[in-house]
């Protein structure tokens, strides 16, 4: 949706813009297009992963871009220590980033496997693994309810609080293991994992929250 969302912010030059979800840069690269030859962007990030290759890719811009490690939350405190006192538009595209959902590591996804971590800002203590092997069965239920619509909610956190006892569940397939056991016959569209992992990627980063 690049086309319609630049469309509605409709750039222009000598403006200011805020990106609160950086990403890969896509956004903020149009807006600093079509906004030459002076409009700035200020691009936020939580995860510094991205913020680093965003600068890459927008290294053409110069000081047009000036970004920050932070969540949008902290918006208002960060636009007075750069000096701007309002901007002209703001764009915020919610969720996870592809690179994020791609890197393993980051166990953000159960395709591929990893270290069941899903924290966008790596300097933050809470990670899926203490979420997923401490939080209160009762916990764990309403989290897959609330956060992913998850219909098996009960039996899923049933299920981790049983496996748990044995050994702590640590990676990404173990964690799509015992949510597809929960779940036999079910996902046939859709990996029947989904709904969890989406669960406990908004309750570690706390996305309600900061938003
Ligand atoms: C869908 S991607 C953004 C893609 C970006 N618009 C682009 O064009 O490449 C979402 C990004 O928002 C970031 N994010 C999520 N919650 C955030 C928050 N509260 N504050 C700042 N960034 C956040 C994620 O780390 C991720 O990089």
């Amino acid at each position: 949706m690049l086309r319609e969302v630049v469309e509605y912010l409709n750039p222009k030059p000598g403006k200011r813009y805020l990106d609160g979800t950086l990403g890969g840069g896509g956004h903020s690269e149009q807006i600093l297009i079509e906004s030459e030859p002076d409009g700035l962007v200020l691009g936020l990030d939580r995860d510094e992963e991205a913020l680093s290759a965003a600068c890459q890719r927008l290294q053409r811009f110069g000081a047009r871009l000036s970004e920050r490690q932070a969540s949008f939350a902290e918006a208002s405190e960060i636009l007075a220590t750069i000096g701007w006192q309002a901007v002209d538009g703001v764009i915020l595209d919610l969720g996870i980033s592809s690179h994020q959902i791609d890197s393993p590591e980051r166990g953000f996804s159960f395709r591929g496997d990893g270290r069941l971590d899903m924290r966008m800002d790596r300097r933050q203590e809470l990670d899926a693994e203490r979420v997923v092997n401490t939080y209160s069965e009762s916990e764990l239920e309403r989290i897959f309810r609330d956060y992913g619509e998850e219909p098996q909610a009960r039996r899923i956190a049933r299920v981790l609080a049983v496996e748990r006892k044995n050994k702590p569940i640590e990676t990404t397939a173990e964690l799509a293991q015992l949510v597809a056991r929960a779940k036999p016959g079910r996902g046939r569209d859709h990996h029947p994992a989904t709904q969890v992992f989406q669960a406990l990627r908004i309750a570690v980063n706390q996305e309600l929250v900061e938003i």
